[in-house]
């Protein structure tokens, strides 16, 4: 059975289309990633998963039914971190997840270990007890995602959880991301930053105006673009006949320490390093570039992802 399945989802918010038929497919157990810039409609797409907002057109099926924010198994089924930190700062971490738990059911024992579960792996157990606004902005995006665990659902999703976040709770976010994905766990995980999307995610749709435009797994997405993307030969390696050579590879620019060549369609790595052998250039002064998520959406776009 698919975790979860989008048609021709629509959403509009006025004369705003934050949805313009949306289609998705996720695969139980998947670690998916919604890769898309600001306003590209991530979050739109996930207050829909959560019934919070409705489509105005399309079909979405969780765990094989249609989505009904009346039905409370689906509700218990979904897990959701919001970009927005939904928390009570006066509270501390634990009375905040005993809160989330409660609402979702549990009590006594269960809670009770339900909680602890979900501090351990937040790596909040040691400020257990502390107001959450004594808390850094990475603590709170850990209690956060923690609190959409509380009560062990299928989906999790994970709305941009690492913007605003110091390098060592990002990487605990990772982390437990990791751990729930071999435990099992299906995540939807929405992103602007492509190295993560290339780092956690089995599969990416790259989505931009409320439309997916490509989704696949990495080197399904990278096989679109040719397998090299530039090739840097440094200045300081090169005579003048040589730097006059490499335009027989592609186009050449100038950059501050390199020049660096776009390579032509008919471009082969091994001619390349033939000759560069030939010339008795060093392989360190040659730096090949792989094609990146970045290049795709930028080729599907026509413009960068970042903001
Ligand atoms: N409640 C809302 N009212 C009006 N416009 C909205 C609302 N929610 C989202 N939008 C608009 O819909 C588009 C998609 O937004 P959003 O889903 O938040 O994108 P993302 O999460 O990818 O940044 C944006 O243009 C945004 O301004
Ligand atoms: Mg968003």
């Amino acid at each position: 059975m698919t975790a979860l399945v989008a048609q021709g989802l629509r959403k509009s918010f006025g004369a705003v289309t934050a949805l313009d038929g949306l289609d998705v497919e996720v695969e139980q157990g998947a670690f998916f990633g919604l890769l898309g810039p600001n306003g590209a409609g991530k979050s739109t797409f996930m207050s829909l998963v959560t019934g919070y907002q409705q489509a105005d057109q399309g079909q979405l099926v969780l765990f094989g039914k249609p989505v009904d924010p009346a039905n409370a198994d689906q509700k218990r089924a979904i897990g959701f971190a919001p970009q927005h930190i939904a928390l009570y700062k006066d509270l501390s971490a634990a009375a905040n997840l005993s809160l989330f738990g409660r609402l979702y059911g549990l009590a006594g024992r269960e809670l009770d270990r339900q909680v602890d579960a979900a501090l351990e792996l937040a790596r909040l157990e040691d400020r257990r007890d502390d107001p959450v606004k004594t808390f850094s902005g990475g603590m709170m995006r850990r209690l956060n995602i923690a609190a959409a665990l509380i009560h062990s659902p299928r989906l999790l999703l994970c709305d941009e959880p690492t913007v605003g976040v110091d390098p060592q709770s990002r990487n605990a976010i990772f982390e437990t991301l990791t751990t729930l994905k071999d435990q099992g766990m299906t995540v939807v995980y929405s992103t602007h930053y492509m190295e993560e999307a290339e780092r956690l995610c089995d599969r990416i749709a790259i989505i931009d105006q409320g439309r997916i435009l490509r989704q696949d797994d990495l080197d399904g997405l990278l096989s679109d673009l040719p397998p090299v993307s530039a090739v840097r030969v440094r200045h300081d390696a090169l005579d003048e006949a040589q730097a006059g050579a490499l335009s027989r590879f592609g186009a050449v620019a100038h950059g501050p320490r390199a020049l660096v060549v776009t390579p032509q369609d008919t471009f082969r790595l091994s001619h390349f390093y033939a000759w560069a052998e030939g010339e008795g250039l060093d392989a360190r002064d040659v730096q090949v570039d792989r094609p990146t998520l970045e290049n795709l959406f930028l080729q599907l776009t026509g413009r960068e992802l970042r903001e």
